[in-house]
């Protein structure tokens, strides 16, 4: 497991979580039909109207599992706050808000339609359903692997070692950033990076890479950032970048979404 950059671990004997009903938010099965986006013009800011009014936002959140068999998987320490604050920030700031989520112990914000997946591939397809959108927030600590043939009975400890063959999962947020303006929609697309160092040039080499239009670094490690209640960020964006200092993830969440609100603006 040694390549999985988050500490990803094998998790024994579990059963997937309970998820809490909310029933303002109902979890919808990831086949239900696609939402048309409005890529309606913005109220302005100061005028009464809401940053994001009338804008389709999906966000990713929370970790993916990925089954090794059927009681075991790998997974990771994401508790999908940040992910589940962004998406009341954008519901707060007007927009119609679609989060694709991860096994997490927290409620769907009000106002959220909230669709449930499990695995990397099972989110990328919930994902690409909800495409074209005016907004994509990618939030969620996607498993980088995947087993490459999970077994379909629970493996037995008789060996003394145990080989897993992995492979790559496919990067979403790459993929949405990637969609043609033209001819498929392409949304403002923002990424997260959790780095333990060099976090700027890391987060910087990523913004480049997936071609985003901005991306939210935060360090992680050592009791920071995941499964925290606050966290601290810098975002970057091609030609700039801007701090927000450590705060409670929905106060947080509330400027992040109000920057990427003015940078929509300027880039219109
Ligand atoms: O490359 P890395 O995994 O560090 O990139 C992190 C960013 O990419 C996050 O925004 C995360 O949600 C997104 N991501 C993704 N699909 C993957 C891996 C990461 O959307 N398979």
């Amino acid at each position: 497991l040694e390549p999985l950059e988050l500490v990803d671990q094998l998790v024994r004997h579990m059963p997937p979580s309970p998820r809490p009903s909310d029933p303002s938010s109902p979890s919808l099965p990831a086949s239900m039909p696609e939402a048309s986006s409005r890529f309606g013009p913005r109220e302005p800011a100061g005028s009464g109207g809401r940053a994001l009014a009338g804008q389709k936002v999906v966000i990713t959140a929370g970790p993916t599992r990925e089954a090794i068999d059927p009681v075991r998987f790998i997974s990771n320490r994401s508790s999908g706050r940040m992910g589940y604050a962004l998406a009341e920030a954008a519901c707060e700031a007007g927009a119609e808000v679609v989060l694709i989520s991860g096994p997490t112990a927290l409620p769907a914000p009000k106002g959220v339609t909230r669709i449930d997946v499990e695995t990397a591939l099972q989110m990328r397809a919930a994902v690409l359903e909800q495409m074209p959108c005016d907004l994509f927030i990618a939030t969620a600590a996607v498993a980088d692997y995947r087993a490459a043939e999970p077994a379909p009975g629970k493996i037995k400890k008789s060996a003394d070692e145990l080989e897993l063959r992995l492979v790559k999962n496919p990067d979403i947020l790459s993929e949405v950033a990637s969609r043609d303006p033209h001819t498929e929609g392409r949304p403002f697309t923002v990424g997260f990076a959790a780095e333990t160092d060099h976090v700027l040039e890391h987060a910087r080499d990523k913004l480049v890479r997936k071609r985003l239009d901005m991306i939210a670094a935060n360090r992680v490690g050592e009791g920071l950032a995941f499964d925290q209640p606050d966290n601290a960020l810098t975002v970057l964006w091609p030609g700039g970048q801007a701090e927000l200092p450590k705060a409670d993830k929905r106060l947080l969440a509330r400027q992040l979404i109000e920057l990427i609100a003015q940078r929509i603006d300027q880039r219109a």
